[in-house]
């Protein structure tokens, strides 16, 4: 058990970046930067207790900067999209940065995936990142105080846990941006991973991937993944689908109640390598890497279209603007928490 702590380069700006590798006691690792409070490896065991690395993303602090697409990166405060890049609150109409489209609001627009987050060493199985961000910076409302913890638990659980505080009402909905592909380096496809996501309904979306509002049944839908599906089988296969260029779609969770619960399982059969995702969070965004566009990643291998996937642990997309989703609202001096882990066994 340790962590380490390494320098990872620093900005043109001159900013130094850290990394911290957290090592467990039977081999697993994962490394944490504090550019974006970003998961930059993580290395697991497969069915023959060979550790590789299921993240797909880059080996150095240029390829975060300069080719990423929030690969393994905090997002926050507000994860996936808002329509319009605007949104009403106590009687206060919002605007955000139109950073997709020129129209709808991004990842707000990058904001703290962006930025150097301060990093403390909890113990020798935790890094919290901290960060404090400014009261209408991109449109959001509120100075807020952002901490993401990182732990590796001896069980090869990654577990994040985020805790947020604001002097001022306002929306907040962090998430982590991992693609993973669970056959490690090599493999340039997530057609091959079977995947079970525990949802009855998803949130279709329109032609800006803003939710129509309907919770829809996934009955007879390829969205039905309630059994285990090959990712390759129906990735194709109807109009929402074509709308988004396969899976990246918000599913929402069953029995959604603020507590810890699975929401999606993953398992590649090459390596036997299992993944279990838990939130406390109502929805998970299941993205297939459809934009990805070959950009230069680990061991300068292009980072090409499906080559990964992603569950992004989330409220549901555009909430602020549907009153039906249940709330991201976070009220004057609350403090907002909520904890995603990422399980890895073998079968
Ligand atoms: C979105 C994708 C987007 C990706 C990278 C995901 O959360 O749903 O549409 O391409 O993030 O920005």
């Amino acid at each position: 058990m340790s962590v380490e702590k390494l320098s990872f380069g620093a900005l043109s700006a001159g900013e130094s970046v850290e990394k911290y590798v957290i090592t467990n006691k039977s081999g697993a690792k994962v490394s944490v930067i504090t550019y974006g409070a970003t998961i930059a490896e993580l290395f697991v065991p497969d069915r023959n207790g060979k550790t590789e690395d299921v993240l797909r993303s880059f080996d150095d602090l240029e390829g975060f900067v300069e080719r990423c697409n929030y690969q393994g990166m905090t997002v926050a405060p507000y994860a996936n999209r808002i329509a319009n890049a605007k949104f009403t609150l106590n009687g206060s109409e919002y605007s955000l940065i139109p950073n997709e489209k020129g129209v709808t609001n991004l990842h707000s627009a990058g904001e703290l995936s962006r930025r150097v987050w301060s990093a403390e060493i909890v113990d020798d199985h935790t890094v919290r990142m901290t960060i404090a961000r400014k009261d209408g910076v991109g449109g959001f409302p509120g100075d807020m105080t952002f901490s993401v913890s990182f732990t590796l638990t001896d069980e090869n659980e990654l577990k994040i846990e985020y805790n947020a505080e604001t002097n001022a009402d306002t929306y907040i909905n962090p998430t982590n941006h991992a693609y993973f592909n669970l056959a490690g380096q090599d493999s340039d496809t997530n057609a091959d991973h079977l995947i079970r996501i525990e949802a009855d309904c998803f949130t279709p979306v329109d032609a800006f991937s803003i939710p129509t509002g309907e919770l829809k049944s996934v009955d007879s839908t390829p969205f039905d993944l309630r059994a285990f599906t090959r990712i390759g089988d129906h990735i194709d296969d109807c109009e929402q689908l074509a709308l988004t260029g396969g899976y990246d779609h918000n599913f929402c969770i069953r029995g959604f109640d603020g507590t810890l619960r699975l929401c999606a399982t993953v398992k590649e059969p090459g390596s036997g390598r299992m993944m279990e995702v838990l939130t406390d969070l109502p929805g998970v965004q299941f993205y297939a890497g459809n934009f990805l566009a070959g950009a230069l990643g680990k061991g300068n291998k292009p980072l090409n279209k499906r080559c990964s996937f992603c569950l992004e642990t989330q409220f549901y997309p555009d909430t602020p603007n549907h009153p039906n989703f249940p709330s991201c609202l976070v009220k004057k001096g609350e403090t907002f928490r909520s904890t995603t882990v990422y399980r890895f066994t073998t079968f």
